[in-house]
């Protein structure tokens, strides 16, 4: 599967919509003057939703899992609100969905089938699905299948779990996949809460970014309930041999039986985190904060679905020192869950901010060099990406116009870059203020979506015209809207870190032993920093005696197996250190894009690797999540 280039047609062109947009703003700015968003104004160029005319506000999901047929038979009921009472239609977002009938009704007890058309299939968008609106309906429902190859979906075999004995599925609807299991107005600028019922074979569990009831209902299914409204990527659902371990009062984790304790010790502290964050932030409004252990095929690192942080098994390393992601996934339920990017343009408000409130909560809980030790990391991954990129439309933090495909854009730039220009905030105002500044816009934009313009005009009301002379507006350009980053960035420093410069380097230019160095001590960060500033012109016998020493190849951790691999073959050494096998076998296993694109992408530098690459895609490939498969498949062809 995996949608080539070549497939993908030219974006639409949505200016109907954005006139359509304008003329009801009027109507919409009655029902709230202040935001943009609500008032129907924001394009979103990633969704066929009408959501100016009519919004959807309550989903009401039903689903059989079907893993024989690696399918949801569903029937979805959309309720809405009308912002222009004339509308006569709804218009959602679909993917690859089976759609089998569509009926509507005014009170949710008698339902009239209604007209539904399919529109164009676009490779990136999918379909839009407009159902006619009889007068006086106020929802409508669709009965649809889903396909083996939904993108936001993911059907593991028993072989692909921990247990080995009980399939598992997993969704991931972040950016644009809810709709190829879901039909929806799939906008991060709409937000609807949801109740949902599971249907799941005997013996497993269903889990979703909901209130969740612990055991089947009369009918013999799972049951959920969202109060609060969020926006459709942020709809989860899972389902396998799961169960669920406390970890303090209002945190836990769920798991397979087989990676449960283990979960459980790592994640421990996740209730203190929990409470810094609330103690900084605000609070916690989203009851429990619970964390689900996906199997090692999960694309991402972490996914942020609320009351249901999705995560993956590689950051269970036994020394509880990669909870930085769980840091991460926690601040999302402030900035990100609570306070939304309305389009994917304003991507950095997500997870800029998301990484700058990281950065302060490992500060607050295990100190300032450890915080300091992320944030220089973070700024090299920044780096790394500001070279990567395709285009300066790639490096600014929000881009001039929007990209065709939110997944193809997806780099450190908008986490790092987003975090540094808050740091650089900080540092102009002060700690003090500048925390009020954010507690306030949470709480000014609690359950909403919002654009960038719309933060730079509430960061210009609230510090910029209130403390003048610290900050400019065109200061505030710069950072946005410029590819080069400002030079006086607020830049962190690790003494750790640069003693491990100082220890590699002596190594390597001989004037000390590997036993000098100190590795058996360091931490995965320094090993992370360790490799990034390595060299690809080590002998052979270097990376033989490195391996030797401190076990590289084959690593439980596999951030640092990711490291060494690409290592090895940076240097053209991987096939005489006989890596190859274990490397194949890494990428057989390890499913998370951000480990195993860059070992990819080391091999497609020369032809001989590329051909590996290749014979080694085309045996593991179909174990990969679909959105890694287009990643990779990109990166493969590509190369
Ligand atoms: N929300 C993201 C994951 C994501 C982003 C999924 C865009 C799909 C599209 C999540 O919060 C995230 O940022 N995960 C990071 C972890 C991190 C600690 C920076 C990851 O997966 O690497
Ligand atoms: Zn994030």
């Amino acid at each position: 599967m995996g949608r080539s280039s070549e497939a993908r047609k030219p974006m639409p062109a949505f200016l109907p919509r954005a006139a359509l947009a304008a003329l009801s703003s009027l109507a919409a700015l009655v029902l709230c003057p202040m935001n943009p968003v609500l008032a129907g104004e924001v394009v979103d160029t990633h969704s066929y939703a009408n959501s100016a005319e009519v919004r959807s506000t309550h989903l009401v999901i039903d689903l059989d899992v079907d893993f024989s047929k690696r399918s949801l038979k569903g029937l979805t009921e959309i309720q809405f609100e009308k912002l222009k009472p004339d509308a006569d239609r709804i218009v959602l977002d679909s993917r690859a969905l089976d759609v089998r009938s569509a009926e509507a009704s005014s009170d949710g007890k008698t339902w009239t089938t209604t007209k539904f058309v399919l529109g164009a299939d676009n490779a990136v968008l999918g379909r839009s699905l407009t159902v006619s609106l009889p007068a006086g309906a106020t929802r409508v429902r669709i009965a649809y299948a889903t396909v083996p190859e939904a993108t936001g979906l993911q059907w593991l075999k028993p072989a692909q779990t921990a247990g080995k004995q009980q399939p598992f599925l997993f969704s991931q609807s972040q950016a644009i996949h809810a709709r190829s299991w879901l039909p929806l107005q799939d906008s991060p600028a709409v937000r609807a809460t949801y109740e949902a019922h599971v249907r799941v074979p005997k013996g497993l569990r269903a889990v979703m970014s909901a209130e969740m009831s612990e055991q089947l209902d009369s009918s013999g299914r799972w049951s959920f309930h969202m109060p609060q409204p969020i926006p459709s990527y942020l709809i989860a659902l899972a389902v396998g041999d799961i169960a669920f371990q406390s970890m303090g009062p209002r945190t836990g984790v769920y798991a397979e039986p087989a990676t449960l304790k283990a979960a459980a010790y790592e994640f421990a502290e996740t209730e203190t985190t929990l409470a810094l964050c609330e103690k900084l932030f605000g609070p916690y409004r989203w009851g429990r904060y619970d964390l689900l252990v996906l199997p090692p095929s999960f694309p991402y690192g972490g996914m942020e679905n609320p009351r249901l942080t999705f995560v993956t098994p590689t950051v269970i390393t036994g020394d509880r020192r990669l909870v930085s992601l769980i840091a991460h996934e926690l601040a999302h339920s402030w900035s990100g869950n609570l306070v939304t990017n309305a389009t994917w343009e304003d991507f950095w408000l997500n997870e800029g901010f998301t990484e700058y409130l990281t950065f302060r909560l490992i500060e607050a809980q295990y100190g300032k060099p450890r915080a300091d030790m992320e944030r220089v990391i973070g700024v090299s991954e920044l780096k790394t990406d500001m070279a990567l990129a395709m285009s300066d439309e790639d490096r600014k933090l929000v881009r001039g116009f929007p990209s065709t495909d939110p997944d193809e854009v997806f780099s450190n730039i908008p986490y790092q870059r987003g975090a540094l220009f808050l740091a650089w905030l900080e540092s102009r105002y002060g700690r003090a203020a500048f925390d009020a500044f954010l507690r306030s816009w949470f709480d000014d934009h609690a359950f909403q979506s919002a654009t960038s313009p719309q933060f730079v005009a509430y960061l210009n009301d609230k510090l910029l015209k209130a403390r003048p002379g610290k900050v400019s507006a065109a200061q505030i350009e710069a950072w946005i809207s410029q590819p080069a980053l400002p030079a006086d960035a607020v830049y962190a420093s690790s003494d750790a870190l640069t003693k491990v410069d100082t220890a590699r380097d002596a190594w390597l230019a001989g004037s000390a032993t590997l036993d000098a160095m100190g590795g058996e001590a360091w931490t995965v960060q320094e090993w992370e920093h360790f490799f990034e500033g390595f060299p690809n012109t080590a002998s052979s016998a270097q990376l033989r005696a490195l391996d030797t020493k401190f076990k590289l190849t084959g690593s439980s951790n596999a951030i640092i197996a990711s490291h060494w691999y690409k290592l090895a073959i940076d240097s053209g050494r991987a096939g005489e250190l006989k890596l190859m096998a274990p490397i194949e076998a890494y990428l057989g296993h390890v499913g998370r894009m951000k480990l195993v694109s860059p070992i990819y992408r080391a091999l497609i530098a020369t032809a001989a690797g590329k051909a590996q690459a290749k014979a080694i895609y085309k045996k593991v490939g179909s174990g990969y999540h679909p959105i890694a498969q287009q990643a990779l498949e990109r990166i493969i062809e590509g190369g």
